[in-house]
């Protein structure tokens, strides 16, 4: 079946004991054994609950994977994977990974003796020439954030094959709709479901999924053991935000192409960083293994200086530290969504202080153009008052 109808139909399809067209919210922590010797399917609801259940499916469904878990938060999904390693082992993980990402692997998953080694991972070569004895996996973002720079996945699936590593990626920016990392090998996908997967910016979620079931398991050990778990309601409106993912997407990523297209003729504008735009050093990558360009761009003002400026003129898109949502979103990664990354190694990933993200929603394309026009206006005529 075509994958937008997998989408709508993906989980439990409809509500089996009554037919109701939404899994119900089984609201309950805990469940009533039947049996004092024979616990049912369900016992508690860390371990298990049936809304939060038909999320996994549809989860472990549109990413073609043995098994899905819903987290509280992505970086729960993420913390909750980092738990798969020992003290000693040691992680390549990508150099433009999400600053949270950097801040636990820096400042937390260090302190307990797992090492990360920071690696250009559109470099394949570079990956392989950073393995170390005692390495155990790979961590990639691809499109990546800010940069949007591209991974090539059956590369870097094929080193962490030969290696014996786990090939792990975070998958938030395309979403299984346009690329699904565990059909090019990767053993897990990982996803801030607080962006695109709901898409209304009222969810805070995380997923993963692993595409053996023995791994998926041993995922699901840690789920249960450490407890970070997706409440019922977020598993129910995550459903539900779920459904129109491909709708949602393909509006927004044609709206994404047409502004940065746009914006690359922009006075004011040095930079335009997109996967699709002519010029994009990964583009022919991202094409083979993505069905779309995805809906964040991120560019660099001309004159750094006038960034905040910029962001005060802005109407329509909210001034946020997320994305995916059906509103746009402008964000400026340095004091933003890369702020707990210190300056210095912001700086050799080429986030500066003149970049800026944007996340497009559903607005029409045309009103996004002269809002960010008019801004850049108004920011260049308040920065020359200023000198
Ligand atoms: C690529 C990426 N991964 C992970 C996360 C963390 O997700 P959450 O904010 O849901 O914990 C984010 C959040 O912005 C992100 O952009």
């Amino acid at each position: 079946m075509d994958f937008q109808t997998r989408i709508v139909h993906a989980g439990v399809d409809r509500d089996p004991f009554t037919g109701a067209s939404s899994v119900p919210l089984y609201q309950a922590s805990t469940y009533s054994q039947i049996d004092p010797e024979h616990p049912g399917k369900y016992n508690y609801a860390r371990s298990g609950n049936p809304t939060r259940d038909a999320l996994e499916k549809a989860l472990a469904e549109l990413e073609g994977g043995a098994t899905g878990l819903a987290f509280a938060s992505g970086m729960a999904a993420t913390s909750s994977v980092l738990l798969l390693f020992q003290p000693g082992d040691h992680l390549l993980v990508g150099m433009d990974v999400y600053g949270g990402t950097f801040r636990i692997l820096d400042t937390l998953f260090s302190r307990w003796g797992l090492r990360t080694t920071f690696v250009d991972t559109a470099d394949p070569a570079a990956v392989e020439s950073a393995i170390e004895p005692a390495t155990r996996a790979i961590f990639i973002e691809t499109p990546s954030n800010p940069l949007l720079r591209i991974t090539d996945l059956s590369a870097v699936a094929a080193i962490a094959r030969r290696h014996s590593l786990l090939a792990i990626a975070d998958g938030t920016f395309a979403t299984p709709y346009l690329q699904r990392p565990l059909e090019f090998g990767f053993d897990v996908v990982i996803h801030s479901a607080t962006k695109f997967l709901n898409g209304h910016s009222d969810v805070l979620a995380g997923a993963a999924v692993a595409r053996e079931a023995e791994l998926g398991e041993r995922l699901r050990f840690i789920q249960n053991a450490f407890g970070a778990v997706l409440g019922v309601q977020d598993s129910w409106l995550l459903l539900r935000g779920l459904k129109t993912l491909g709708a949602r997407l393909e509006a927004e990523q044609r709206t994404a192409f047409w502004l940065a297209e746009r914006f690359a003729g922009l006075p004011g504008i040095a930079v335009v960083h997109y996967p699709l735009l002519s010029g994009h050093p990964g583009r022919e990558i991202h094409e083979r293994q993505a069905s779309g360009g995805g809906a964040v761009l991120s560019f660099e003002l001309v004159d750094t200086g006038m960034t905040m400026e910029f962001l005060r003129h802005l109407r329509l898109p909210l001034l946020s530290v997320s994305l995916g949502g059906v509103e746009s979103i402008m964000s400026h990664p340095a004091t933003m969504s890369h702020a707990s990354m210190p300056r210095a190694e912001r700086e050799r990933r080429g986030i500066g202080e003149g970049l800026v993200r944007m996340s497009v929603g559903l607005e029409s394309g045309e009103d996004l153009l002269a809002d960010i026009r008019r801004a850049l206006e108004k920011a260049k005529k308040n920065t020359q008052g200023r000198e």
